[in-house]
């Protein structure tokens, strides 16, 4: 009987997402082994997604966040399908879970792993290691509006789409950047707003920046529009440290920190509540890939360091690190696969990762 055992709920979703997730369990499974009865793992799977939804008319079971609600982790793959409504997809699952558990800190890393070309000239590993932090449960997400007028004609019909920000939902997300920047090399939050543009909600965000910040005078700050900011990604990319934004912003601006980082394939993402009321999810950032799925060509770096992220947050740090070092040897010596440049397959990459596992830390 293992000193620890860690109940994680997995749904391997869509597409590659049933590709990548078996290979960040088997190396969870291969830390567990080489702990030697300090920790272990027990998975249980569910079979959510969009073709769950096709059998069922349900992406998920009208009960399913009770199954999730005990467990120390989730571990998600991926989820949509070209036959199932993308909107339908998503609200369905992932941001069901997301809003349903509270998750409000979403955590990107951006970084350049050993060996990875990125698309910037001039870039290093040293030059490319921020984290976007993402408001994860309300603003241009919060699902408020609707459409009406349709009779008119369709020409003639409206659509309203509200973002939501409240004080409490911008402190909390304003406070965990904080706090995350303290335990960064560099002290330092950058706030990203459009406060000139949207003068209600994204000033409330603003004022409330300037409250919190006022708390952490170790902390260096900045204000920043989200435009000016999309072109600082791409041209001084070493002044980041941890970005904090809004929902949408945090979107986009985290799938261009993955396409500098090298690959959308190898781009983690958390959904934490860092109360630690619910569980919180893993998940990597891309999506479902119908484009190469099926072909074992998926990159599954995204998952296994998301799993990283995963470890981290149950409190294996050391574990954490071991898997990221895996990463960083197997992508130095070439083994990737095809969206990096490399001849590798899911499979592949996966072993050379196992293999560079090591011995327990
Ligand atoms: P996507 O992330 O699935 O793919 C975008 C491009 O990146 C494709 O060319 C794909 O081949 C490539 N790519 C993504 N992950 C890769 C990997 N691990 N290895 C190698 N190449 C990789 O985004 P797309 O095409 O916009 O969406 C496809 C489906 O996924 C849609 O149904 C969408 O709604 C869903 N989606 C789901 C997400 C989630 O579950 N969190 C996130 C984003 C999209
Ligand atoms: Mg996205």
């Amino acid at each position: 009987m293992a000193e620890r055992e860690y109940q994680i709920a997995v749904i391997p979703g869509d597409g590659i997402g049933t590709e990548v997730t078996p290979e960040a369990l088997l190396v969870l499974e291969r830390l567990a082994e080489q702990s030697e009865g300090r920790f272990t793992f027990d998975f249980t799977s569910f079979p959510w997604g969009s073709s769950y939804y096709l059998q069922t008319g349900r992406m998920m079971d009208e009960d399913g966040l009770d199954h999730l609600r005990d467990k120390d982790a989730i571990f998600f793959g991926a989820v949509g399908w070209p036959d199932v409504p993308d909107h339908i997809s998503l609200w369905g699952l992932r941001l069901a879970i997301c809003q349903g558990f509270d998750q409000y800190a979403c955590v990107r890393p951006v970084r350049l792993l050993p060996g990875v070309p990125s698309p910037l000239r001039d870039a290093t590993p040293e030059r490319i290691d921020w984290v976007v932090v993402r408001e994860n449960t309300e603003g241009e997400y919060a699902g408020i509006g609707g459409r009406n007028l349709g009779g008119r004609g369709t020409d003639r019909e409206v659509a309203i789409q509200s973002a939501l920000f409240t004080a409490q939902g911008c402190e909390r997300i304003i406070r965990y950047a904080f706090q995350l920047a303290m335990t960064r090399k560099r002290k330092k939050v950058t706030s990203v707003t459009k406060s000139n543009a949207q003068q209600y909600g994204m000033v409330l965000w603003d004022e409330t920046f300037d409250r919190v910040r006022a708390e952490y005078p170790d902390v260096e700050t900045e204000q920043w529009l989200v435009d000016a900011m999309a072109a600082r990604f791409v041209l001084r990319p070493e002044t980041l440290e941890v970005v904090v934004g809004s929902n949408l912003f945090g979107d986009i601006l985290s799938d261009l920190g993955s396409a500098i980082g090298g690959s959308l394939g190898i781009a983690a993402s958390a959904n934490i509540d860092p109360e630690r009321r619910y569980p919180s999810m893993f998940e990597p950032v891309h999506g479902s890939a119908p484009d190469i799925a099926g072909q074992g060509i998926a990159n599954p770096i995204a998952a296994i360091w998301s799993a990283a992220l995963m470890l981290e947050h149950i409190g294996l740090e050391a574990e954490a690190r071991q898997v990221m070092d895996a990463i960083g040897k197997t992508t130095a010596a070439g083994i990737v696969t095809p969206d990096l440049g490399g001849h590798a397959t899911t499979r592949e990459v996966g072993d050379a990762i196992l293999a560079n596992l090591g011995s327990a830390a």
